[in-house]
């Protein structure tokens, strides 16, 4: 993976269904979050912003007085979150569009977050070394990554859910992405200078149709990513019918089955010997 290719790409329909995967993981975020220390007046940057959700979600958190700053390098996307975040009324979120391997900033932040994006890079620790460096002292550090093997290994019994999730699964190995990002947040947080984090583990689970669908768009979306690796996705059958075949099987199981597991992890840069300990940016400011 180089640092031009994004691996779930742009497409309309790619973009909706961040946009659904964000409604149903948004409590889980908004709790590690608020658990970190995220709160009023404080400025935030959010790294790979996408379609805004995590963005717009920390600007409630904040208030008017805070202020959210969404960095991403998809233009597109930048111009779809802006017009989001406007028809939403938040006047405290902005995007910047540029890549995180620019990332600069005249004035500190009092927090650094992201979700779904250190599993993308090539170099997730230089990347959060340097955004970490843009946060005071004392400041949160708080990211949200997957790990797909509870999923795997929870979906095992049912076989046409498996196979779906396994070829997604193998698609994102062969591209470069790490599925596995979520653990790997502990060492990545130390390898950038920071304390070993406090984590958890949340998967969101669920049996209606559009909450499966949520998984045969994702396959959408990594079709030609498969194509390319040579992934047959073919033994599938017709993927206009998969989710209703994926929804009668786990009807028939009468169970529900699991988005992704959602790993949390939150620490804070170590403070200065000289720093106020604990106080957002803006007040400092007063
Ligand atoms: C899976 S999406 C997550 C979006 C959002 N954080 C969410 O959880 O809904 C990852 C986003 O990171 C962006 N991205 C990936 N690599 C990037 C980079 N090097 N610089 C800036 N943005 C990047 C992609 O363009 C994409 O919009």
């Amino acid at each position: 993976m180089t640092d031009q290719d994004y691996v779930l790409g742009y497409t309309d329909s790619e973009q909706k269904r961040l946009i659904r995967q964000a409604a149903i993981i948004a409590p889980i975020t908004e709790r590690l979050f608020r658990e970190a220390g995220i709160g009023p007046d404080q400025r935030v940057v959010d790294l790979g912003s996408g379609m805004g959700d995590v963005a717009m979600l920390v600007a409630q958190l904040v208030g008017p007085l805070g202020e959210v700053v969404g960095v991403e390098r998809d233009a597109n996307s930048v111009a779809r979150a802006k017009a989001r975040a406007a028809t939403a009324g938040l006047r405290n979120v902005s995007f910047l569009n540029t890549d995180l391997n620019n990332l600069a900033d005249e004035r500190p932040f009092d927090a650094v977050v992201g979700r779904f994006i250190l599993m993308f890079l090539p170099d997730p620790v230089s990347v959060l070394r340097s955004a970490v460096g843009l946060v005071r002292p004392g400041g949160v550090v708080a990211f949200q990554e997957p790990s797909w093997a509870p999923m795997l290994a929870l979906g095992a019994r049912l076989p046409l859910w498996y196979r779906t999730r396994h070829l997604i699964h193998e698609t994102l190995l062969r591209s470069g992405a790490n599925r596995e990002m979520g653990l790997a947040l502990h060492r990545v947080f130390q390898e950038a200078g920071l304390p070993a984090p406090k984590m958890h583990l949340e998967m969101p689970l669920g049996s209606d149709a559009d909450f499966i669908k949520l998984t045969s768009d994702l396959l959408h979306s990594l079709q030609p990513l498969a194509e390319q690796h040579k992934i047959s996705i073919k033994e599938l059958g017709d993927l206009s019918t998969l989710p209703d075949r994926i929804c009668a099987e786990v009807a028939a199981a009468n169970t529900v089955v699991s988005l992704i597991a959602v790993v949390g992890a939150r620490s804070r840069k170590p403070p200065a010997d000289d720093s106020p300990r604990g106080e957002p940016v803006a007040r400092q400011r007063e």
